[in-house]
């Protein structure tokens, strides 16, 4: 296995592969429960590998799911480049400091089907051997606001 890019050190606490249950709301839908799994890998080179998937928690049925890269700076700016099957691409900007990952959207942009979606802020952070992780947007005409929060525990 390749050693860890030193620029990657600050995000260490985040690699490996992650299992729990979120919860989410917006005031133009019903409320919902979920599973989540997400993974954070390296190659050796200056950025981490992100995937997660989630599943409705009553039906078991695939809901959300995005694939990116962080890609820290070295100087605790921290970026993050996105996408999401519903045709969504999110270029965010933020942070690490201790075991925190703070990002705020510098563009979203959506294919012809998408759903409107302008701004996105989402925050990672390991709370003891919880990983926590919540995403707010500013979607469909509203403000930007709260959509998702999660828990996670360490799989591997
Ligand atoms: C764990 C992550 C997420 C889960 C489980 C999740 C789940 C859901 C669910 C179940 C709905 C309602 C049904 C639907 O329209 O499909 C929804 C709506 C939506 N979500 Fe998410 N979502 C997540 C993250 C995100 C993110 C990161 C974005 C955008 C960057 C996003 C954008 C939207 C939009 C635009 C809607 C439509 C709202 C409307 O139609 O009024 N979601 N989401």
């Amino acid at each position: 296995m390749a050693e860890l890019h030193p620029v990657c050190a600050p995000l260490a606490f985040l690699l490996g592969t992650w299992q729990g249950t979120g919860a989410g709301i917006y005031p133009t839908i019903e409320d919902f429960s979920y599973i989540e799994e997400a993974s954070f890998a390296h190659v050796g080179k200056p950025f981490v590998a992100y995937g997660q998937k989630t599943r409705d928690a009553d039906t078991g049925l695939p809901l959300h799911a995005e694939a990116g890269y962080l890609r820290p700076q070295g100087d605790g700016r921290v970026e993050l480049v996105l996408v999401q099957p519903s045709g969504i691409v999110e270029l965010l900007e933020g942070t690490v400091e201790g075991s925190t990952v703070q990002l705020a959207s510098t563009a979203v942009l959506g294919t012809a089907s998408a759903k409107p979606v302008t701004a996105t802020e989402r925050r990672i952070w390991l709370d003891g051997d919880v990983l926590r992780s919540s995403v707010a947007m500013a979607a469909v005409g509203r403000e930007l606001q709260h959509h998702v929060v999660s828990e996670m525990y360490r799989l591997s």
